[in-house]
């Protein structure tokens, strides 16, 4: 996983891809690098570390250009040092690569160019890359066969940005791993994800998979595997580059977390009538009438809120499981099985595996992402929008909210399209309160006493998150969230599991957040006595004004809903007191070690 850009065109090709790779830091940041053509030759500047450490070596030395490549990496294959950082380079230095996702076949490549005599610079599945394609070249093909001769031998994933020396073309191809290119006037960009130009342009074109760019200043081709030109429509992105920016926030996850209440009102904004209706465009009433059941793929955060969504389907009726994109299995699958991937990037390697297979296997498919033109949105049958906006902080915030919000839209078209659903009895009331959520978000961001919980508890060694029903979700993405950012030992739990085991390593030094949003406050209490008398402390969130007795040392209050919406309230207590703890502790909130925004490899 990795992130790549390219400017061609530009007046400051440095200086552009430096802000393009600051804007795809979150999809890795363990090395970095540049190439830039500059007339008389390539120049490569990479550095292992943040890109800050890139912007240093090359203040020492700054090179000139118009057209360049820039790449931050993840590392997959060999460890983040110079040598494995990209843009990597061919044999003669004529070829210079920089890719995102796998070569899966590298290994016999480089047995077989290293037969041949080539010297392999790196680690890296990369390299092979740039010295194939050199070899094509040096066999006679042109630049164009020689790139497309060379993508017909790889095995995988890959975005590939490739510039030749002494020309001002950049070569592109994709498979399996995203690819955009951005236009603005007579420069173009390439890049992994939109963020990464928007301070430059907003107009931008969606390459497939299987497709190549040829890019040169004031002039793009785009061909088909056979050849064929295509001739693609260049549409206008609605985020902005303000909207991709800190603002007045310490960090994205604040900035972030703080915007729930816009995002969330966003996410249904035209969605729900005032008669408590759904209108959701993509689907009209009757688009699922031949499914029988529902399963959901995805990972990390997207997979909590996939399993809140459960929940909720079931709640009408719907015969719902949420799977865990790696671990999916389509042996039930049937032509009768809507399979929804939920996935804030559309990126995922994993989840994007589950919906092919899903697709393999007959199913119907359905992409609740938030990224418009993603690959989830465009490989699965219908799309559906979560209307989140940017999200650049690493850990998932606003868009989970914004999932199960869309999550509980869907719900109720396939409760009104499927044989066995049945929409919610109390259906007005459920969307009236979901219509409120935002201003029950605001209330909960100006109320929060989540810094003060944070400081009182900062010393324990472990932080547990207990809940049932609905809140079971959000205990898990409570704890996912905190040992993201805080880097400390957390673990969310059903409440009734507790006593199966997890009981034993409660100590006096073990918080536990207890989750009282639901309709079963009363076993939950019992569950949190049971940590209680073995020295935890009790962090209740618990709706304004419920008796929560003796068992909790401390309560995050949350306003009275729906208690299939509360849920929601309380993960952004959960959501605050991970951050200020991360905060207290000096953490990387925004880019926590080893982890990635955006994983493209399985
Ligand atoms: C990564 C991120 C998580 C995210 C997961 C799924 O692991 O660090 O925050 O939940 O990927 O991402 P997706 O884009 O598919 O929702």
């Amino acid at each position: 996983m990795c992130g790549i850009i390219a400017c061609i065109g530009s007046d400051d090709a440095v200086g552009e891809l430096l802000t393009g790779l600051e804007n795809l830091e979150y999809r890795g940041y363990d090395s970095a690098g540049i190439a830039v053509q500059n007339g008389t030759g390539i120049a490569v500047r990479k550095k292992a570390g943040k890109i800050s450490e890139l912007k240093n070596t090359i203040a020492r030395d700054v090179p000139n250009g118009t057209v360049g490549i820039g790449h931050t990496r993840w590392s997959t294959h060999g460890p983040p040092t110079d040598a494995n950082a990209h843009p990597h380079t061919s044999r003669t230095d004529r070829v210079v690569v920089v890719h995102n996702g796998i070569i899966e076949n590298y290994e016999s490549i480089r047995r077989r160019l290293a037969a041949e005599g080539y010297e392999f610079k790196s680690e890296t599945d990369t390299e092979v890359i740039p010295h194939l394609v050199e070899h094509h070249l040096d066999e006679g093909l042109d630049v164009e066969d020689a790139f497309k001769t060379a993508i017909g031998e790889l095995d995988g994933s890959y975005a590939i940005a490739l510039m030749i020396n002494g020309t001002d073309t950049v070569y592109a191809a994709r498979q399996d791993s995203p690819l955009v290119i951005g236009v603005d006037d007579d420069r173009y960009y390439l890049a992994s994800d939109v963020p990464a130009f928007l301070d430059f342009t907003d107009e931008v074109i969606y390459i497939e998979d299987g497709e190549f760019a040829k890019v040169r200043p004031g002039e793009l081709m785009l061909t088909d595997r056979e050849g064929n030109v295509v001739d693609r429509d260049v549409e206008t992105v609605e985020w902005s580059a303000e909207e991709t920016g800190k603002g007045e926030y310490t960090h994205y996850m604040l900035k972030e977390i703080n915007e729930q209440a816009d995002s969330i009102a966003n996410t249904i904004a035209g969605r729900i009538g005032d008669d408590g209706s759904i209108h959701l465009e993509e689907f009209p009433p009757g688009t699922f009438e031949d499914i029988d059941e529902v399963e959901f793929v995805a990972c990390g955060t997207s997979y909590h809120a996939a399993l809140y969504g459960v929940q909720l389907l079931r709640r009408a009726g719907i015969r719902a499981h949420a799977n865990l994109a790696s671990e999916y299995d389509t042996t039930t699958v049937t032509d009768r099985t809507l399979v929804v991937a939920v996935t804030q990037s559309g990126e995922t390697a994993d989840t994007m595996s589950a919906l092919r297979a899903a697709q393999d296997a007959g199913a119907e498919t359905v992409a609740v992402t938030n990224v418009v033109g993603s690959s989830a949105a465009r490989q699965a049958d219908h799309a559906l929008y979560i209307r989140a906006g940017p999200e650049i902080g690493v850990a998932a915030t606003k868009t989970f909210s914004s999932q199960v919000v869309t999550l509980t839209l869907l719900g109720h078209r396939l409760a009104e399209d499927l044989e066995r659903g049945r929409p919610r009895e109390d259906a007005a009331e459920f969307f009236a309160e979901l219509r409120r959520l935002p201003t029950h978000i605001e209330k909960v961001l100006e109320t929060t006493r989540a810094r003060e919980i944070s400081e009182k508890y900062l010393d324990k060694r472990s932080y547990f998150f207990i809940g049932r029903d609905n809140e079971f979700p959000v205990a898990l993405e409570g704890a996912l969230k905190f040992k993201e950012i805080t880097y400390e030992h957390a673990e969310g739990f059903a409440s009734g599991e507790l006593k199966h085991g997890p009981l034993a390593l409660v100590t006096d030094e073990t918080a536990v957040f207890a989750l009282f949003t639901g309709t079963n406050g009363e076993e939950t209490r019992k569950n949190a006595e049971e940590a209680h008398t073995r020295g935890a402390n009790i962090v209740a969130v618990a709706p304004d004004g419920t008796d929560v007795g003796d068992v909790a040392d401390s309560v995050l209050w949350v306003p009275k809903t729906h208690p299939d919406l509360a849920g929601l309230l309380a993960n952004v207590q959960l959501q605050l007191v991970s951050y200020y703890t991360a905060n207290l502790l000096g953490r990387e909130i925004d880019k926590p070690r080893n982890l990635a925004k955006s994983v493209t490899v399985e």
